[in-house]
């Protein structure tokens, strides 16, 4: 045996001890293991070569391996018990308490004018009416000429339009426009369907107008249209009251007076008695005083709009009416400035 032997031994052993220092998680503790002390590993192939081991140095090669061998078995015990202890650590430091509060959650909501327009036409809904939409963007055509309202007549200063300068006739006027109301549908459903006829339409329209605690230049409407064979104001009067009965309560009274829309005749606006003061608070913010709180347009179809779209008015009539759906839900929570509605104040928005 010579002194190389045991210089290898030792280079052997320092060798291992490095790179055992030197694992940092438990696959290469695992891999150093196979390399070393495995049974094909490198100091167990040292322990089965003892037997060439000139027979003068057997016992002292051997006592010097096997020393080795055991030094190598500890210190690989203490590295695995160290980075297990390690991992522990690491484990507690990671984990969840599960009885911390949770982080709360921000819940999204029904904006107030969501609510109304689908209270609104949930009521419409279990009478029969169907719920239908159609364009912001709307041709004059619909938003004003098959409405019985033509082209340069003074009717149309109702409706403050907000142009869109796209299409222009031979006589050079804008012919595309936001729409002012959700009338134009009446045009629309008619052109395309056959009585019987009973649809709501709620949608966004837009005024060119300065705004203040009561007006907006944008707004949603929910538009109605019923259309049959022998279709009466009294089916009008009995609809809407039934609509405002089940909106506002079932002792709501209701009002008609007469209104002129160019696209209905006879035309009417409808009120409900006031639900705050019934007309005894002369100071009522709702009512002023009056008692009556005006909700909608409404009234007969006009032949003029029957005929415009095909129909014959001598065959079918219809009635029509349509409301603010903002101002429905000022009146039901006491809002005071429509513009709130479209200030996306949070606060504002979390009460509904
Ligand atoms: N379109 C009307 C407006 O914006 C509201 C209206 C009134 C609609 C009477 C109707 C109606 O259908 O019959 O002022």
């Amino acid at each position: 045996m010579t002194t190389s032997a045991f210089a290898d031994l030792n280079a052997l052993r320092d060798a291992a001890t490095r790179e055992l220092d030197a694992a940092v998680d438990a696959a290469a503790l695992e891999a150093w293991r196979v390399a070393y002390l495995g049974r094909s590993g490198k100091i167990t192939g040292v322990l089965r070569g003892i037997a060439a081991v000139p027979a003068d140095q057997r016992r002292v090669f051997g006592a010097a391996a096997n020393e080795i061998k055991v030094a190598l078995e500890q210190r690989f015990e203490a590295r695995q018990a160290d980075l297990e202890r390690g991992a522990l650590s690491a484990l507690a430091s990671d984990a969840i308490d599960i009885t911390l509060p949770g982080r709360p959650v921000d819940m999204g909501r029904l904006h107030p004018t969501t609510i109304v327009i689908r209270e609104i036409c949930g009521i419409f809904q279990s009478m029969g009416f169907q719920v239908v939409e159609g364009p912001e963007v709307e041709w004059d055509k619909y938003n004003f000429e098959a409405l019985n309202i033509p082209k340069d007549h003074p009717a149309r200063d109702k409706w403050d339009t907000i142009w869109v300068d796209a299409n222009k006739d031979v006589e050079g006027r804008f012919t595309t426009l936001l729409r002012t109301h959700n009338s134009p549908m009446q045009a629309r459903v008619m052109e395309t369907n056959q009585p019987p006829i009973r649809v709501v339409v709620p949608g966004k329209c837009f005024r060119y107008e300065a705004t203040d605690a009561t007006h907006e230049s944008q707004f949603f409407q929910v538009e109605g249209l019923v259309v049959d064979e022998g279709v009466s104001f009294a089916n009008l009067k009995h609809t809407l009251y039934e609509f405002a009965r089940r909106l506002f309560g079932g002792d709501r009274k209701v009002r008609f007076r007469c209104d002129f829309f160019p696209f209905v005749e006879p035309g009417v606006d409808m009120s409900i008695d006031c639900f705050k003061c019934g007309g005894r608070d002369p100071a009522c913010r709702i009512c002023r005083g009056s008692g009556w709180i005006e909700i909608m347009g409404a009234g007969m179809v006009h032949p003029n709009v029957l005929r415009n779209v095909g129909y014959d008015p001598a065959r079918v009539s219809g009635f029509a009416f349509g409301m603010g759906p903002e101002r429905i839900a000022m009146l039901k929570y006491g809002i005071d400035d429509i513009r709130l509605f479209y200030a996306n104040d949070i606060r504002f928005l979390r009460q509904f």
